[in-house]
């Protein structure tokens, strides 16, 4: 049986409510509100337990945010959701090829967290970035399509 399940961002009073558990959260607030229809809604045996969005710079390449409940971090589970979600996404939409996924540095929880789950440092967008001194604060990670991800 699989441990995770994801569903679309639905106009129902239940979803607004999980949605308002992150009302501190201004990142979600930010880039959720701005990409309702962008993003999924993650259950764990049938509980809700946080939210990711998808979005498509290109068709080949998607960029993933992940966010879960705060009672829930460094718990293991984020680098479990980001494995499946990024197995979800290769198999969602087959023209994809490659996800990002840009960190803050500051954000060492996140970054171990995406690493576990087998996202490397794209080293050549981070030296690009250095070089123009922009979006130096977030650290670009990278995880392309393989064999196994089909
Ligand atoms: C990012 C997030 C999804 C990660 O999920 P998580 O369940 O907390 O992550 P995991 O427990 O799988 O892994 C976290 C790892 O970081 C490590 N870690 C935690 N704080 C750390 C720190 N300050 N420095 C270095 N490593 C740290 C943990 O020890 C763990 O590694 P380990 O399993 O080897 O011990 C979750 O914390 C979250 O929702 N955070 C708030 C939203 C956010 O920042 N989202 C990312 C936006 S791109």
């Amino acid at each position: 049986m699989q441990r995770f399940r994801y569903t679309k961002y639905q106009e129902q009073k239940e979803y607004d409510d999980y949605f308002s558990l992150f009302e501190k959260d201004k990142e979600v607030q930010r880039y959720v509100s701005f990409w309702k229809e962008k993003s999924y809604f993650i259950f764990m045996d049938n509980q809700f337990i946080g939210i990711f969005s998808l979005f498509p710079f290109y068709p080949q390449r998607m960029e993933i945010r992940r966010w879960i409940l705060p009672e829930l971090r460094n718990q293991g589970l984020g680098t479990e959701i980001a494995k499946d979600i990024t197995d979800f996404a290769f198999s969602t939409f087959p023209e994809c090829h490659e996800i990002i996924s840009n960190i803050h540095y500051e954000n060492k929880n996140s970054q171990k967290s995406i690493q576990k789950a087998g996202y490397i440092l794209n080293q050549n967008e981070y030296e690009k970035r250095q070089e123009l001194g922009e979006g130096t604060e977030y650290i670009p990670y990278v995880k392309k399509k393989t064999i196994s991800s089909f």
